[in-house]
């Protein structure tokens, strides 16, 4: 592997360009013929709908809606976010019939046009693509969305299948090489542990429960917002 492909640049870029490319067949990844796969998706859709019943739910980077669609039946409603047009254009024209679902392109780092006021919010398999760095940021602009109280759920994943390809940046974090359509990615790609996220939380978040999804590669953190954090 040629070394130099880890280049430097924005890679909250090179992530939203990456997934920009993937929007048209996104989402055949979740129909695999694997029972262990589909039995986790029912955990993690079970541990969303209860979370957020009847609540109003702000979600980011909600790709081609996969999660959306399990949200919206126990949500009082649902705003779908993504930074890529493509993904919500996926997204809105297979949940166009659900009603209490909208969508909009926004940024997770500055989530503008992005009104106040949310109950609840989630993301599944962006946690990964979040410079160490910007974490706090992260967390301070989505919770200045949301009411004090909030639950907040984060599913990622605990590794990467292949390893071989990362490397770990000055801040920690781990960068991993990528292909699509002839195109070369450095894409961020970090697979925190427990401890760390909860230190990344424990300042502004209450009721902080970590857990993995049985027989899964799949970790999930829930808590609940602070108010003023
Ligand atoms: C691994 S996909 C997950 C999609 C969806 N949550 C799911 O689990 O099926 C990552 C998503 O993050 C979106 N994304 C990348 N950078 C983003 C950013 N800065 N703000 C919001 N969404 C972003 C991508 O467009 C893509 O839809």
């Amino acid at each position: 592997m040629n070394t130099n492909m880890f280049s430097s640049g924005n890679r909250e870029e090179a992530v939203a360009e990456y997934y920009k490319l993937q929007a048209a067949g996104y989402h055949h990844k979740y129909y695999r013929n694997d029972s262990e796969f589909d039995e986790c998706i029912k955990a993690e859709s079970e541990l969303l709908q209860n979370t957020f019943r009847g609540l109003d739910v702000l979600e980011i980077a909600c790709g081609t809606g996969f999660w959306t669609e399990f949200v919206a039946e126990t949500a009082n409603s649902v705003l779908a976010t993504d930074v890529n047009s493509s993904m919500i254009a996926e997204a809105g024209k297979r949940l166009s019939h659900l009603s209490n679902v909208s969508f909009s392109v926004a940024d997770a780092y500055c989530l503008n046009n992005v009104s106040e006021g949310f109950t609840g919010a989630f993301a599944v398999l962006f946690w990964c693509h979040i410079p160490r760095q910007r974490t706090g940021d992260f967390l301070a602009i989505l919770h200045g969305k949301l009411l004090p109280g909030s639950p907040v759920v984060f599913i990622c994943q605990l590794e990467d299948s292949d390893v071989k390809t990362h490397k770990t940046d000055k801040y920690g974090n781990k960068l991993a090489l990528r292909r699509k359509d002839g195109k070369d990615f450095t894409i961020l790609k970090n697979t925190p542990k427990k401890n760390q996220l909860i230190a990344d939380l424990k300042h502004l978040a209450d009721d902080i429960r970590y857990s993995v999804f049985p027989g899964s590669s799949y970790w999930c953190i829930s808590y609940k917002t602070r108010a003023g954090k």
